[in-house]
């Protein structure tokens, strides 16, 4: 979700203050994801990159996210949909973790879209918490090294259970990947606007489906 430090800078306001317009974008994409039927909706919102970011930035993230799940627990719950946190959560404050894990509970049953939030989140460290399971599981007997195949991994993964995503939307017109599902990433499309993620909204998401759309997916085939 980048774009909300240049957002801001523009209009001569603290950073912050580009996250917090950032979290109606939020809003407004898990509406118009969740109306159009879509089943797992992933909102990078932190990386474990992002904690050299200055204090105060970092502090005013975290009360942001407290804020906003305290908000929309309800309307989370109303509306069928399942928090899932990904990520380092053992970095995140002990406050915040508490608040993810009343929300994760609230909505665990829900069935109709599955959000993931990507907190403190790295592909690296995913997968190399990943592979230090599965090794544990071998070095235990339980798991032949032969038997180490693609689903072993992304079973070993904090996506497990959910699909690889189909496309992956880059807000502010960056074109890297920054650390994002590496893994699961591989054969997925790609759709990069240069609107900022403040801006970015429903009808700019619904750009972003009708696009993929028109996509063919040949996953190396012919
Ligand atoms: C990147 O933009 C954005 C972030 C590091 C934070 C994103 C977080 C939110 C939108 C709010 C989180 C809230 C919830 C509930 C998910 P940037 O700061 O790198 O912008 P820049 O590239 O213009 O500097």
């Amino acid at each position: 979700m980048d774009g909300n430090g240049r957002w801001a800078k523009t209009r001569n306001l603290p950073r912050i203050e580009g996250h917090r317009q950032g979290t109606k974008s939020v809003e407004a994409v898990i509406r118009a994801a969740r109306e159009i039927g879509v089943e797992y909706l992933t909102l990078y919102a932190f990386s474990v990159e992002n904690w050299q970011r200055p204090t105060l930035e970092v502090r005013g993230l975290m009360a942001l996210l407290m804020e906003t799940l305290k908000r929309y627990a309800k309307e989370l719950a109303d509306n069928q949909i399942a928090l899932r946190a990904i990520g380092r959560l053992a970095d995140l404050p002990e406050k915040v973790r508490a608040q993810i894990n009343i929300t994760e509970a609230k909505t665990a049953a829900n069935a109709k879209m599955t959000l993931l939030l990507a907190l403190s989140y790295g592909g690296r460290v995913e997968l190399i918490e990943g592979v230090r399971a599965l090794a544990r599981r071998v070095r235990a007997g339980e798991l032949a090294p032969a038997d180490i195949d693609e689903a072993a991994v992304s079973g070993a993964l904090y996506t497990v259970g959910a699909p690889d995503p189909d496309l992956l939307i880059r807000t502010s017109g960056e074109m890297r990947l920054s650390n994002f599902l590496p893994w699961q990433t591989i054969y997925t499309e790609w759709y990069v606007t240069p609107t900022l993620w403040p801006d970015f909204r429903r009808e700019d998401f619904f750009a972003a489906v009708s696009e993929y759309n028109r996509r063919e997916r040949r996953f190396g085939g012919v």
